[in-house]
């Protein structure tokens, strides 16, 4: 509800300019999904209708953002377009040092070639496959630690992104000289997009404290996140987001982020922390990877983009806007009885595929099966994060993620009401013929992040599908 009490989201922009999608029949879809072998990655967005893929990079710019591309100033070194960005990043985020990336996953690999290597492990709310693939490819291990809670979709705790402290300073207290800094992810996009308290960051903080160890957040959708604090925690609703960010930012030692996402950005990122000594290795790499330290990796439009972003993220009206918007999709599927992680995340909904599609096993990818199928019924592309993504181990094995999900990101300031009506009906559609998906079956794998390259057929048989039919069947019937 707005704050004069009616009911509709009105979105608080209006189309300035206006991109044409192109409507394909179910047969081409057919055709489309058959030549990408089953992944969603690999298909030609032209023939994507609604693209929900991902939040990334995928958002809106205002007009003051493309203004600000027109100020960008493309200096070398120190151009003005540097010193407008990193203002703006140090009033929300205090760092000492700002090195900007080219993209979040670059931040990543500069901090943990820097800090992680055989023997060291760095524990997280959860990882996100990037954060993961980095920390794993430098030799360390990534340990996930979230509440109990954040595993069960269906658990209505206000922030099942939080930290297990318990086991935090378990794994403190028998490996404390392997962990070179703790990270929290704000929001926990792999199980679900859900937000991280400020009496958790507050906790971990002690708890690192305790161990001597510093704390970095993965800070992507902070904005979201401190929305989240402001809204369900006590004693935040008459402070401001900016304020609960610098709240949130005091008690890290350093981040790691994704300007593509709430920064409202196409691309870019940073890393930022106050360790000189591991700010100078981390500089010496950037140069070698990124470019110079006061562009790293972007242009100067690039910077300047982000530094009107930063300001508008943490408008109100704006995270009234979007948060409402999410939680619109997410009570349309509830109400159709489609199983849905609750309470709904900030920048996407994720469909419980385990329960959706009760009769297909983990390793038969329910995520995987329901993706396609939502793209085959309405040319909506979603993305499965469940045990495509993350069930394949360093060790070789396969098992089964702790959950499978499919997740509908939503475009920052993208996709209207009615865009989103027609995601509801397309899922509604899909979930009247669940029962004749029989799963995946993966026919090729590539050696990491499987989830990007890996190409599928659907599963002929319905051999290991608990409520065997008689009837041949595949991901879909023949209509
Ligand atoms: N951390 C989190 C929590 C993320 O969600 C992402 C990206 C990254 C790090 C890496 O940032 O893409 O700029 O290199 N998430 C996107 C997604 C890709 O679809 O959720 P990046």
């Amino acid at each position: 509800m707005n704050a004069d009490g009616f009911r509709t989201i009105v979105e608080p922009f209006r189309i300035h300019s206006v991109e044409p999608m192109r409507m394909l029949d179910r047969e081409q879809r057919e055709r489309r999904l058959v030549s990408a072998g089953y992944n969603l990655f690999a298909l030609h967005s032209d023939d994507v209708l609604i693209d929900l893929l991902t939040d990334s990079g995928t958002g809106a710019m205002s007009s003051e953002q493309w203004a600000a591309i027109q100020r960008g100033n493309e200096a070398y070194a120190g151009a003005p377009s540097w010193f407008r960005f990193v203002s703006a990043v140090r009033e929300l985020f205090p760092f000492r040092h700002v090195l900007p990336t080219h993209q979040g996953r670059a931040a990543e690999k500069i901090l943990f070639s820097v800090v992680g290597g055989p023997g060291r492990v760095i524990p997280n709310n959860t990882h996100f496959d990037t954060t993961r693939a980095n920390i794993e490819a430098s030799g360390a291990e990534a340990v996930d630690l979230v509440i109990e809670e954040g595993t069960h979709p269906d658990s209505w705790h206000p922030f099942k992104g939080n930290m297990d402290c318990t086991e935090l300073e378990k794994l403190l207290i028998s490996r404390a000289d392997d962990v070179p800094l703790v990270m929290v992810t704000v929001t926990n996009n792999s199980s679900g997009g859900q937000p991280v308290s400020m009496a958790n960051l507050r906790e971990v903080r002690q708890v690192c404290d305790r161990y001597g160890k510093p704390l970095f957040l993965d800070a992507c959708r902070f904005a979201e996140n401190a929305w989240f604090i402001k809204t369900r925690e006590e004693g935040y609703a008459d402070i401001g987001v900016a304020d609960i960010v610098r709240e949130m930012a005091s008690y890290a030692d350093g981040m790691t982020m994704s300007a593509k996402k709430d920064p409202l950005a196409n691309i870019g990122g940073w890393l930022a922390l106050n360790d000189d000594a591991i700010a100078e290795r981390c500089r010496s790499l950037e140069i070698l990877t990124e470019g110079f330290p006061t562009y790293g990796g972007l242009a100067g439009r690039d910077l300047d983009a982000i530094a009107v972003g930063l300001h508008e993220a943490v408008d109100e009206d704006y995270l009234r806007y979007r948060i409402a918007s999410t939680a619109y999709l997410g009570n349309a599927l509830l109400r159709l009885g489609v199983p849905v992680v609750v309470p709904f995340g900030g920048h996407a909904v994720f469909i419980d595929a385990r329960a959706f599609l009760p009769h297909i096993p983990p390793l038969r990818y329910p995520g995987q099966a329901l993706a396609c199928a939502l793209y085959l019924e309405g040319g909506v592309r979603s993305c499965e994060i469940g045990t495509v993504m993350f069930g394949r181990h360093p060790d070789g094995s396969e098992q089964p993620a702790p959950m499978d999900l499919v997740r509908l990101a939503i475009p920052r300031r993208t996709y209207t009401q009615s865009h989103i009506d027609y995601v509801t009906e397309v899922v509604e559609r899909v979930a009247a013929s669940a029962d004749e998906l029989a799963g995946m079956e993966m026919t090729y794998e590539p050696a990491r992040l499987r989830h990007f390259t890996a190409t599928f057929r659907p599963r002929m048989d319905r051999q290991g599908v608990s409520h065997a039919r008689s009837e041949p069947d595949g991901l879909h019937s023949q209509r």
